[in-house]
């Protein structure tokens, strides 16, 4: 059983009235390994976890969890796992312990026992000083919290983790990564957690599968991604020309060489090349623009990278820095019963 997958995907796909949202993916994760579904909005990320959690039923193509299959076995498969999703409800007037117990009590778990777990699972995500309080006083980030609870409650072999971090502040962010890590530790929890982050994929994940429209495009540990980069006679350059302009990044992108140009600020151009010449273009055409260029510099290709080198578009356009606010609207305290 040891070197066995847990896991394993087979032409998993999902068709919406004729739009194929999940496309005849297939992959296996393998026990107690972390592997995440990077991607951006709308690459079918959520769909596949539905279908994999038995909550949506595949068009076609199937998957096996602990050996059961999703669509034969489906109340096998749920007993071997869990799942936090954004649309958790907690009941806001009830406490973290009141609210844990109505849950376990779905699951048939006798009452000493859930009890002792509740307590147990309380202090590995760090809320046992407030068992007693009501959900609908907890921040965003300890009701993420309270959801990875409740989705533990069974002792799932798996746990799925769809965006487990989003609407998260920074602080709350860095906690969930780390009791996501213990829980892998500590319980030999197989996980599966989807992302559009680059560097949540990068810190959390063993392997990581890039899926772009329905598809898993690639498919790897982050190391060897980032070698499809550079390995490929890509290089990745930072450079900083003060007066940049419209014009100097017009023309390097007219460059053969120049697979992307991206503008990071004022002064700042992060360009990924390929070839020989590559770097002799570049300063050649700005040359001839007059710009002014402090400094070049070879960096590390991120996942960020890999994804465009693989589908030729940027992740996201720097909506990055929206996730970091938190959802503290007028209504907040309300919108988790749903
Ligand atoms: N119930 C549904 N009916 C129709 N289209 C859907 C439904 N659920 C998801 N989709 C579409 O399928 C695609 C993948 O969605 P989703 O799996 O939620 O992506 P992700 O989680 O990666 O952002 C999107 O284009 C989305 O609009
Ligand atoms: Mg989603």
């Amino acid at each position: 059983m040891e070197n066995e997958n847990m896991i394993s995907v087979t032409d998993l796909t999902k068709n919406f009235n004729g739009f194929t949202a999940v496309d005849h993916i297939s992959f296996d994760v393998k026990k107690s390994e972390i592997f995440g579904l990077l991607g951006p909005n709308g690459a079918g990320k959520t769909t596949t976890i539905r279908m994999l959690s038995t909550l949506s039923r595949p068009t076609e193509g199937t998957a096996t969890i602990g050996g059961y299959s999703i669509t034969k076995q489906d109340n096998k498969v749920r007993q071997l796992v869990g799942l936090v999703s954004e649309k958790m409800i907690m009941y806001d007037r009830l406490t973290a312990k009141e609210n844990l117990r109505f849950f376990g009590k779905l699951y048939d778990i006798p009452k000493d026992a859930l009890n002792q777990r509740i307590d147990e699972l309380l202090g590995l995500v760090q809320l046992t000083e407030w068992k007693d309080a009501k959900v609908g006083t907890f921040s965003t980030g300890m009701r993420q919290r309270m959801n990875v609870v409740r989705a533990l409650l069974n002792l799932p072999k798996v746990l799925f983790l769809d965006e487990p971090t989003l609407g998260l502040d920074p602080q709350s962010t860095v906690e969930v990564r780390e009791f996501v890590k213990k829980i892998n530790r500590e319980n030999e929890t197989t996980i599966i957690l989807t992302t559009h982050m680059m560097t949540e994929a990068d810190i959390l994940c063993d392997r990581i599968g890039i899926i772009d429209h329905g598809k898993i495009a690639a498919l790897d540990t982050s190391t060897n991604l980032k070698k499809l980069v550079s390995g490929n006679d890509t290089t990745v350059l930072k450079l900083e020309i003060p007066n940049v302009t419209q014009k100097m990044i017009t023309k390097m992108q007219s460059l053969e060489c120049i697979k992307s140009v991206a503008q990071e600020n004022a002064s700042h151009l992060k360009v990924l090349a390929t070839g020989d010449e590559a770097f002799d273009s570049i300063v050649d055409v700005l040359r001839a623009e007059k710009a002014k260029i402090n400094s070049i510099e070879n960096l590390q290709p991120t996942l960020e990278d890999v994804f465009l080198h693989i589908t030729g578009r940027k992740i996201r356009d720097k909506a990055d820095n929206k996730i970091q606010t938190p959802r503290h609207g007028p209504h907040s305290a309300r919108r988790r019963i749903r």
